[in-house]
């Protein structure tokens, strides 16, 4: 109950600055390889503009199915990624979460692990979900891992649902359930 429900051991999760945010990702949008790792959509960079208006509308819609947050390095507060739940239905207590780390030299280091584990504790102690969903591709087998560490579980395939780099791969499906979440952390 007392510890700080936004800190992990490595990150700590923020609320969004509209500014901060849509320069950080245009920025990351540049990077194909970051992108089409999270993003099924054809890939194009996208302007800080263009970024900042759909920020802005989230901010106005003040959605109660979304919840979003930066993440940020406790050493020294440097921005390095997002994370969130969205799609919430309260009714199930189901929801989906989406994590990138955009900038690149933290990838394999633990730090999106962390943040999962954060908003993972988030979800199941503050907002009493019930499970959290989560889908991957085939071709991203260091998400696929850091997934598994946070405890979540292989649920199922869509076989052979994307086309790129001249070949077809499946989305992932996998979840976590407070109980089992519970279990790891108890
Ligand atoms: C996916 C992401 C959030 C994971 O966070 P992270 O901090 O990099 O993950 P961690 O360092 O905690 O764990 C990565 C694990 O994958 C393993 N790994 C890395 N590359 C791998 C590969 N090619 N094959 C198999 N395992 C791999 C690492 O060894 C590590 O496992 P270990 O701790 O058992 O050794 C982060 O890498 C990221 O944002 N990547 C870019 C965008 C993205 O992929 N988003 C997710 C979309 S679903």
């Amino acid at each position: 109950m007392n510890q700080d429900l936004f800190t992990g051991n490595l990150v700590r999760l923020t609320t969004l600055d509209i500014e901060q945010v849509s320069e950080a990702e245009s920025r990351w949008s540049r990077d194909s390889e970051y992108w089409r790792l999270q993003a099924g959509e054809t890939y194009r960079p996208y302007s800080v503009q263009a970024t900042k208006k759909l920020y802005e509308k989230y901010v106005k819609e003040d959605d109660p199915t979304m919840f979003a947050f930066i993440i940020r390095t406790i050493d020294d507060d440097r921005m390095i990624g997002e994370v969130g739940l969205d799609g919430i239905h309260w009714n199930h207590g189901d929801c989906f979460v989406g994590i990138g780390i955009g900038e690149r030299e933290f990838w394999g280091k633990g730090y999106g692990t962390d943040a999962m584990n954060v908003i993972l504790r988030y979800a199941f102690t503050e907002l009493n979900l019930w499970r959290v969903s989560l889908n991957v591709f085939e071709y991203n087998p260091r998400a696929i891992r850091s997934y598994e560490k946070a405890g979540f579980v292989h649920e199922g395939r869509v076989r052979a649902a994307l086309n790129r780099a001249g070949r077809r791969w499946d989305i992932i499906y996998m979840g976590i359930t407070c109980q089992e979440w519970q279990s790891l952390h108890s």
